[in-house]
């Protein structure tokens, strides 16, 4: 059978099997490389995917996640795509839109308490980027996180404050065939699987066997 994009199995269904019963959407989200080129993401869904990473939970409710974005064709695609590093940038370019999340370092202070570096800024922002991933999926688009990028440069040319941290980029839009992928990455085009949950989850003390 065909590659079919609108297809909610194709897009979404996969080889992964949990094991213990848990919502679909949790094995469905993954991280394709191969992007309809073609397809326009609406506002509207990109919107709703950063509604979902808006309610996300973080210390003391700071919400310290930022996001900034370009749909693939206006003015400042090609700007963004050039903050990716080449590997991702290659791939990327099929995307509909592209997300740079970024996370602020302090906490706000208020009357009583001056502003003070945070120390759960990542963490916060990362429930956020999975959120946003977890709506993605959810709408019938995949969500791929890319840490390969030029922190630095987006910090420049986007005009981040020096407040905030630069986390990460996302690719976000719907799954194409992995034929329109080269050849390498066609045989990496396949949802990966996980550590068991006898390794990485311990009643009590941690175990020293299990360190790795
Ligand atoms: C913070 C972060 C950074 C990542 N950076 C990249 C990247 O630069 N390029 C890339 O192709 N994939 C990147 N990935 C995708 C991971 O390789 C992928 O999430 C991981 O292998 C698990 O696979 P899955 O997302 O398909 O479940 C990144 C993922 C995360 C969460």
């Amino acid at each position: 059978m065909p590659f079919d994009a609108n297809d909610v199995d194709d897009v979404r269904k996969n080889s992964r099997i949990p094991d213990f019963p848990v919502e679909p959407l949790f094995i469905e989200r993954w991280s394709p490389r191969a992007y309809d080129g073609v397809f326009q993401l609406s506002e509207t869904d990109l919107m709703t995917m950063l509604e979902a990473a808006r309610w996300a939970p973080s210390c003391y409710n700071i919400q310290p996640w930022r996001f900034l974005y370009a749909f693939r064709g206006d003015r400042h695609w090609d700007d963004y795509l050039s903050l990716l590093d080449p590997f991702n940038a290659g791939w990327a370019a099929q995307a509909s839109a592209l997300v740079i999340v970024l996370s602020d370092k302090m906490m706000p202070g208020d009357e009583t308490h001056p502003a003070k570096p945070s120390g759960y800024h990542s963490f916060d922002t990362g429930a956020a980027w999975a959120q946003m991933a977890l709506q993605a999926t959810a709408l019938g688009y995949q969500a791929h996180a890319m840490a390969g990028i030029f922190h630095d440069q987006i910090a420049e040319k986007l005009q981040v404050p020096k407040q905030y941290q630069v986390e990460i980029a996302v690719a976000l839009g719907k799954r194409a065939d992995p034929a329109v992928l080269p050849q390498e990455l066609q045989e990496r085009e396949e949802p990966s699987q996980r550590y068991g949950l006898q390794e990485i989850a311990f009643s009590g003390l941690f175990p020293t066997e299990a360190l790795r």
